[in-house]
């Protein structure tokens, strides 16, 4: 009998750790909403003992989506970690308390320097504890492909009878090879299911090789009833398995594994997209299912092959995950019906009237500048009209946050200087400044008004979408009192971009002194 596999989707925890992935609280939850949609099982939302700012992000999530899907988020096996989970995801329907605690040597000698019989003694107490507050607990035995098996199976025997619900078994660095880690799995899967024939068996696979997908895979056929991947194969390193790669491998080869998910497929595109747009992380273009040419066709035989038959070269079409084989392209004279339309197909949809208005407006001064617009406009244009507005509700601080009103800059190798007019409330704020470039004089006149010392450590320019008038995307990372932030912003003129993105940053500063204050 086919078998479902939970999917549970960890790009808002181990996807969020890549360098400069870091999304604020809004953006975490835009993508939260699409996975929902995407009907994952479990969203893993952060770790949030890690800062409060993921605290807040966490709570919120499990707030505002925690009905139907359940939500976890991780803890090391210390009583402060769980507590912070534990208070985090509560308000969630169904909260999974999610626990990681090295189980190989090199893990156990090495980094957390204690005997193996100590660290299982810790796995154990911190999974009683998390019992006594909440039902579901997932034990993750931290470089398990790297363990020594009897040990492992010790340490899982252990924490199933303390009271662990799922037992999550991660290949951390990438060392497991399909075959090995197969057989691994079944071992596993026939002792826990002799053991206690409820709980649930997970893999958690790294991509350091490029194996995840097929190790996770390799993982399912051996029993594995759960699988922890990201959207587009985000994670630490080269990455985690990637979700898309998972589920359309099993539901193209259901015959071979006999199992299936409950992954809505058509929304693997939107999701995708959507997370590489807010993570700012470019999407390979051979990438498998998600990449742009996964889907086109370019030699001739190959072509022409197609025109005969789909199935000549198509095993899995481009519909079913969501991939229209036609970009829509609009212009200033498509019309309301056509926006509305191309919405929908990249994943918006449920706008009110006014949120509608506010978007054609926008969407007619883009498409007035650039003539033509693509599907990956349309992400700027919600997000410049009503994105702002779309989560307000939940921040506390919008009364803190600065808005640019209007600047100047004259660029010129003697004497580059900047003018800016920034919003706070109702307050209005004036500054010039000089600097070494036009973006540096602007820098100067907005820390100037903000009056916080915010150095800039990276700043890169993109071109977003296609035509001869794509849109400039600015990513920057900075760092203030210790700590990095990124922030985003796009726009027809770059030098406006490069404000945005910096007010953006300052902004996220804010937020995130406020929420560790609370
Ligand atoms: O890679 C890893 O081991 C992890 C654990 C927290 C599951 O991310
Ligand atoms: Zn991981």
């Amino acid at each position: 009998m086919e078998r479902k596999v939970i999917v549970f989707d960890t790009s808002l925890r181990d996807g969020e750790q890549v360098p400069g992935a870091k999304l604020n609280i809004n953006e975490k939850l835009e993508i939260a909403y699409q996975l929902k949609n995407l009907n994952v099982d479990i969203i893993e939302a952060g770790f949030p003992a890690s800062s409060a700012g993921d605290f807040k992000a966490v709570e919120t999530i499990a707030k505002k989506i925690g009905d139907k899907v359940s939500i976890a988020a991780l803890a090391r096996a210390v009583k402060g970690d769980i507590d912070a989970v534990y208070n985090s995801i509560k308000y969630a329907e169904r909260p999974l308390m999610h626990i990681v605690l090295g189980a190989s040597d090199i893990h156990v000698g090495q980094k957390l320097k204690k005997s193996r019989e100590e660290i299982l003694a810790q796995g154990v107490e911190a999974v009683k504890y998390a019992k006594t507050l909440l039902p579901q607990v997932q034990y993750s035995t931290e470089d398990a492909s790297r363990a020594d098996f009897e040990y492992l199976w010790s340490t899982i025997e252990a924490v199933v009878k303390a009271g662990a619900t799922m037992i999550n078994v991660p290949d951390t660095v990438g060392y497991a090879v399909p075959e090995e880690f197969g057989e691994m799995i079944k071992k596993l899967n026939y002792r826990l299911k002799n053991l206690n024939s409820s709980v649930i068996l997970s893999v958690h696979c790294h991509n350091d090789t490029g194996l995840a997908t097929a190790n996770t895979l390799a993982a399912i056929k051996n029993g594995a009833d759960k699988v922890e991947c990201t959207i587009n194969g985000i994670g630490e390193r080269a990455g985690n398995a990637s979700l898309e790669e998972v589920v359309m491998g099993l539901k193209l080869r259901k015959d071979y594994y006999d199992a299936y998910t409950s992954i809505v497929t058509p929304e693997i595109k939107k999701t995708s997209q959507l997370v590489s747009y807010l993570m700012g992380l470019e999407v390979q273009v051979n990438k498998a299912i998600v990449g742009e040419n996964a889907f086109s066709h370019s030699s001739g035989i190959h072509q022409d092959g197609i025109l005969k038959s789909r199935d000549a070269y198509e095993v899995i079409h481009p519909e079913d995950v969501g991939v229209d084989s036609m970009e829509l392209v609009l212009t200033a004279r498509s019309g309301r019906h056509a926006l509305k339309n191309a919405l929908e197909k990249v994943g918006f949809g449920k706008f009110s009237e006014e949120e509608f208005e506010k978007i054609n407006t926008s969407f007619l001064e883009l498409a007035d500048l650039k003539k033509e617009v693509y599907d990956y406009d349309l992400y700027y244009i919600v997000e410049k009209s009503v994105g702002n507005e779309k989560f307000n509700d939940i921040l506390e601080t919008k009364n803190m946050l600065y808005e640019l009103v209007d600047l100047q800059v004259v660029s010129n190798s003697i004497f580059p200087s900047a003018s800016v007019k920034l919003k706070r409330g109702n307050e209005v704020f004036k500054s010039s400044s000089v600097g070494n470039g036009a973006v540096d004089a602007l820098y100067a006149a907005i820390k100037d008004i903000v009056n916080m010392d915010i150095q800039l450590d990276e700043y890169k320019i993109t071109s977003v979408s296609k035509g001869k008038e794509a849109l400039g995307k600015v990513r920057i990372q900075v760092s203030y009192n210790g700590k990095e932030y990124t922030a985003r912003a796009v726009d027809t003129d770059v030098i406006k971009a490069s404000a945005l993105a910096f007010i953006s940053s300052v902004n996220n500063i804010i937020i995130d002194n406020a929420n560790s204050k609370l």
